[in-house]
């Protein structure tokens, strides 16, 4: 990522897989790829769109993503058809990795952290903490292109520097002084090298219990009380509720 691209430059080749777009400024890295998917020629699995700042960046649930200039925000294009073929075409294995697509950009975003000597854990499904405060959050969006084909957006945006918003955490404050300052583009490299690992392994349910998030906290999750306990291996989360256990697959935590 040396040759810094502006946004009518068509992007390079980083590893075997990934093409990056860079962009100085954009509305969202998620919509970027989504008009991408629209046009005659349909940019590859792999792609990966990267900008300095975001001007609608957006977070889940209708919620907005703030994205000053000196954090991390992309999105990577993943087609069904590359899941079909890191999954060895076994389409069972195939729709998994999908579901499992935001556990996996977590796994791959705590790797990042866990290079610096540090811990990182994930508060499921979707956000990766240090601190016991925010560091990344992950959105992941299903869609068909063009010609009909389903793909995802795996969006990502990471604090890096200090973040505006005094509930988050960000990157710097625990890499060691002997290795600051930090570049977006060294962080975004390390990241997509982890997360092309990772999409290849089967014990992410696994890993993700391991660095799991509020183990033995209440929360809420739909109004109802719960008890987190860990993740299944299909990578649902396991709750104790009155009625027993139960496995939550999709929705917001609301930790205590
Ligand atoms: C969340 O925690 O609610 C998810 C936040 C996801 C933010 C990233 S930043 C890059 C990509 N583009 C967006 O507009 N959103 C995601």
């Amino acid at each position: 990522m040396s040759n810094r691209q502006d946004a009518d430059s068509s992007g390079h080749r980083a590893g075997p897989w990934w093409w990056i777009r860079h962009l100085k400024s954009t509305d969202s890295t998620q919509d970027q790829i989504f008009r991408m998917t629209k046009a005659l020629i349909q940019p590859p699995g792999g792609t990966v769109v990267v900008a300095d700042k975001q001007t609608k960046g957006r977070g889940r649930e209708g919620r907005s993503w703030l994205s000053p200039v000196g954090g991390l925000y992309c999105s990577v294009l993943l087609r069904d058809e590359d899941l079909l073929a890191r999954a060895g075409q076994d389409r069972a294995r195939a729709d998994r990795l999908a579901a499992t697509l935001p556990l996996v950009a977590g796994l791959a975003v705590a790797d990042v952290v866990e290079s610096f000597g540090a811990k990182a854990e994930i508060k499921w499904p979707n956000d990766v903490m240090i601190l016991e405060r925010k560091l990344a959050g992950i959105l992941c969006e299903r869609k068909t292109d063009a010609k009909g084909e389903t793909f995802t957006a795996v969006g990502i945006g990471m604090n890096l520097v200090k973040s505006p918003l005094e509930t988050a955490a960000y990157l710097e404050e625990i890499v060691p002084a002997l290795q600051r300052p930090i570049t977006r583009d060294n962080i975004l490299r390390r990241f997509l090298d982890s997360f092309a690992a990772r999409l290849d392994r089967s014990d992410t349910a696994a890993e993700v219990d391991k660095r799991l998030y509020g183990r033995g906290r209440t929360a809420r999750h739909e109004e109802k009380k719960v008890v987190i306990r860990g993740v299944s291996p299909q990578g649902a989360l396991l709750v104790n509720t009155e009625q027993g256990v139960t496995e939550i697959i999709s929705g917001e935590i609301i930790i205590d």
